[in-house]
């Protein structure tokens, strides 16, 4: 709940890029040059701007690809880091569903359900615009994606049913794997660093 409040992607992408892209710009560039392997540099870099760190150097490091990425790989790697927590999300919210007897736990339930197949659909269109070279719509996807996690959030928030507390953990670790997307877009984002001499 505190998260979804302080942290809404989708009305506040961009202030986010701005604020992201002053805090490259003021060190160095060099690093967010897409065709730069990723190093464990790039992934602190990385994951210094994240709302969680460690989790998203777990995330990061967890998958084998990271090794030698680019930046824009690390966009590819986040989004399916992201996809598979929503679908596990999805998992647990089916198995919620199941054991609820409560008809408004139940409601809210399905309403989750629904903002997490909307979020799967935007995961996908993402990895296509990403894909198709254009991160700033990648971004504007992800931030969709993002901004329904938070919504299955704001309805327990604005209702009298508790969310159990195994799918507000699920929630909250989505919007830190989508949020390390946002960033690596953010990143993209920027002109590419003039030629070393
Ligand atoms: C990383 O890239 C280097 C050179 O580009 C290559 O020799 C090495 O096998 C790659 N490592 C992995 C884990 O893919
Ligand atoms: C979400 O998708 C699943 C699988 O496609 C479907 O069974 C379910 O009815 C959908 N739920 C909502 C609320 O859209």
């Amino acid at each position: 709940m505190a998260i979804s409040e302080s942290f809404s992607p989708r009305k506040h992408f961009l202030a986010f890029l701005l604020v992201t892209i002053a805090a490259g710009c003021s060190s160095r560039t060099t690093h967010a040059n897409p065709s730069i392997k990723a190093s464990r540099d790039l992934l602190n870099f990385v994951c210094s701007r994240s709302s969680n760190p460690p989790l998203c150097l777990q995330v990061l490091s967890s998958d084998p690809r990271s090794r030698n990425a680019t930046l824009k790989d690390l966009g590819f790697i986040s989004l399916d880091a992201a996809e598979s927590q929503a679908k596990t999300t999805q998992t647990l919210i089916g198995s919620l569903l199941q054991k609820a007897t409560d008809p408004k736990l139940k409601a809210q339930l399905k309403s989750c359900q629904g903002f997490y197949n909307d979020s799967i659909k935007q995961l996908d269109q993402g990895r296509n615009a990403l894909n198709a070279g254009n991160p700033r719509e990648s971004g504007g996807y992800v931030s969709a994606a993002n901004a329904d996690a938070d919504s299955c959030d704001e309805g327990f928030a604005g209702s009298s049913t508790p969310e159990p507390s195994e799918l507000q953990d699920a929630d909250q670790k989505f919007e830190v794997i989508s949020g390390i997307t946002l960033i690596v877009t953010a990143f993209l984002l920027l002109p590419p660093p003039p030629p070393s001499h």
